[in-house]
């Protein structure tokens, strides 16, 4: 394997460790938490650890700006903008939605960090707005870095392939039957099946999709994971078929914060208290709590699930929550 560059940026390894009440609770497996909720870049999460490859690639580039899109309470550019500020690099985000009256959650973050926001309407607005801003700051004498949405290309899915092997460290003689986790723009799971492979960690890798439908996103996942493999050195072919996506935790769409995000966060956090998210791992979670009561997995089994982080958006979603 070759290993890409990397900054050093959060800390690693994060923890990992069971959650015996809530195991109790709903007496079937074993469950068993992986922090990156804790990766402690500006409060965490998993574009933590794509920053790091993602950044270095930047600096390797001679970039001096950070360029990235995504929700206004994107958890991915609250972290770019963090990644930045810590490396002296300007950052501009493209964030879709109303810019709010007061800037809360992610949002206040991206602020706080210094990142110069820019609001769009949608998706397609919102790819011409960075392609503007690329030329534009390059007509100025900048050089701009672009990160994809969610960090998902090649570098930032390697990452997450990176992590198998820091959690394969953690495990010692331990195994677990199922990993299950948020899946949005594709790159961490990506990362995880092929760090699965590459590391031969046998361990169904389970994405619960938070807003697409699995004959969309199995197919990138495993181009992703494709593009990971082949830059870490070790190319093969990862068939779409072989990626599991759960897309029946949708509900209203796109962080729409329904019963099942409400009951999974209260339960998790009075269980064990830990804090989730609104968006993306409430609804993992919720859909992992789904999945036990059907009796995906039963007693003798260990699950292992992995905390992505975003717990910011839950001061941006507080009459939605509660
Ligand atoms: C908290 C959280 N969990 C999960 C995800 C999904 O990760 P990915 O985009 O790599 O699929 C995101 C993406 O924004 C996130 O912010």
């Amino acid at each position: 394997m070759q290993a890409p560059e990397q900054v050093e940026l959060g800390f690693f390894p994060t923890p990992l460790h069971p959650l015996p009440r809530l195991s109790e609770m709903l007496g079937g497996p074993e469950i068993w938490i992986k922090r990156d909720d804790q990766t402690g870049l500006a409060t965490g999460g998993n574009k933590t650890r794509k920053l790091r490859l993602l950044v270095a690639d930047a600096l390797a580039q001679g970039a001096d700006t950070l360029i990235t899109a995504g929700a206004v309470q994107s958890n991915h550019c609250r972290q770019t903008a963090a990644a930045a500020a810590q490396f002296g690099l300007k950052c501009h985000l493209v964030v879709r939605g109303t810019p709010p009256e007061v800037p809360n959650g992610n949002l206040l973050l991206d602020l706080l960090l210094g990142a110069r926001v820019h609001f769009v309407r949608d998706r397609a607005e919102s790819q011409a707005r960075m392609s503007a801003l690329n030329e534009e700051l390059r007509e100025q004498g900048h050089r701009p870095y672009l990160i994809p949405y969610g960090g998902s290309n090649a570098r930032g899915a390697a990452a997450y392939a990176l992590a198998v092997q820091e959690l394969q460290a953690q495990m010692e003689d331990m195994a677990f039957d199922a990993i299950v986790f948020a899946t949005s723009s594709g790159g961490t799971q990506a990362g995880l099946v092929a760090g699965a492979r590459l590391f031969g960690l046998e361990t169904e890798i389970v994405g619960i999709s938070v807003d697409e439908p699995r004959d969309v996103l199995a197919p990138r996942v495993a181009r992703l994971a494709e593009e990971a493999l082949a830059l870490l050195g070790e190319p093969g072919a990862v068939l779409a078929d072989d990626v599991v996506v759960e897309d029946g935790f949708r509900g209203g769409g796109y962080a729409v914060v329904g019963d099942l995000e409400r009951e999974a966060i209260r339960t998790l956090a009075r269980a064990e208290g830990i804090l989730l998210d609104p968006v993306y791992t409430g609804r993992a979670f919720g859909g992992l709590l789904s999945l036990i009561r059907e009796g995906r997995w039963g007693k003798g089994q260990r699950v292992l699930f992995w905390h992505t982080g975003g717990t910011p958006a839950l001061f941006a979603f507080t009459d939605m929550v509660i």
